[in-house]
């Protein structure tokens, strides 16, 4: 399965922090607000990842991620010229899907829970058609709202209702089968000018193709849309990182997790950031996991 983060748009309501400067790398807690969508990839056993943004921003990525290479993915880096909708990034995405099946999510959105990795490890080998991820909200007005009928099967889903018919958002996380890129060539712009996303989820739900995974209030799905909501999640995160003594969306710890690094790259990552916590967990991440090939002290 392929990635996709989509990191365009001009986040007008975090203006003027987002004039000239990406909402995607805007700090959350102490890292860049993408790396949270990149870690959900990458949890998920996603290597090959595309990420879609501004003309402008395409420096700055790149000295911050590089290739992925130093991680054991392979990033590449696409341009969308105006922010025509979350739907536009399959378009961009289709050499990179190729005959693949597709992970999309929203580079503003953070996941968080014990075994969200495992969770996305299942979905993304038995995808038929779309698998979209709920999540109950005080705020459904705000996302896209799934509708569903009496015994819980998904009808179909509003975009921003006014009086919504649930509780539940649709979360920015989408997996797809190949056929999205067909479905997303289909789909016609929306009153405000946009391919929507939720055009594409409601062509699946139309034959019967959509499959809604319930996430439930032990996972945490944080906003980053507004100053206020974007402060939070970083409180969030660094009261969990505090408290426990534990990093969330350490890009080094989930590639040595996963196997796409041995413990030894995973050192020498968080030696090269040595002057923060951040890189001295990721050496102490190193020297836990792996034991007989790291050595006791930073070198
Ligand atoms: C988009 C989607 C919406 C979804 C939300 C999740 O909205 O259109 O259906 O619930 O992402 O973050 P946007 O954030 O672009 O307004």
């Amino acid at each position: 399965m392929k990635g996709i983060v989509l990191a365009g748009g001009n986040g007008k309501r975090l203006h003027p922090l987002t004039i000239a400067f990406s909402k995607q790398l805007l700090p959350v807690g102490n890292k860049p607000m993408i790396y949270y969508p990149l870690a959900v990839l990458m949890a998920a056993g996603i290597r090959e990842i595309l990420i879609v943004l501004r003309p402008g921003d395409l420096p700055l990525f790149r000295e911050i991620l590089g290739d992925g290479s130093p991680w054991g993915v392979a990033l590449t880096y696409a341009v969308q010229p105006e922010p025509r909708g979350i739907a536009d990034a399959i378009l961009i995405g289709a050499e990179h899907i190729a005959s693949d099946d597709c992970a999309l999510v929203l580079g503003d959105n953070i996941f968080h829970g014990s075994g969200f990795g495992r969770l996305l490890q299942r979905e993304v080998t038995q995808v038929k058609g779309c698998t979209l991820f709920s999540y109950q909200v005080t705020d459904p007005h705000r996302y896209g709202v799934a509708v569903t009928d009496a015994d819980g099967n998904i009808l179909e889903i509003q975009e921003k209702p006014e009086n919504p018919p649930s509780h539940r958002a649709v979360t920015g996380l989408y997996l797809y089968d190949n056929d999205v890129v067909d479905i997303a060539k289909y789909i016609r712009p929306s009153a405000r000018g946009e391919l929507e996303i939720t055009d594409v989820n409601n062509a699946y739900i139309a034959c019967n193709r959509a499959r809604v995974v319930e996430l439930s209030r032990g996972y945490a799905w944080l906003d980053t849309g507004t100053p206020e909501a974007l402060l939070q999640a970083g409180q969030y995160v660094r009261t969990l990182e505090e408290r426990q003594g534990v990093q969330i969306a350490c890009l080094e710890e989930i590639a040595l997790r996963m196997g796409y690094i041995d413990a030894e790259q995973c050192h020498r990552l968080g030696r090269s950031m040595a002057g923060s916590a951040y890189g001295r967990y990721v050496m102490n991440i190193a020297r836990e996991l792996g034991a007989d090939t790291v050595p006791d002290r930073a070198g």
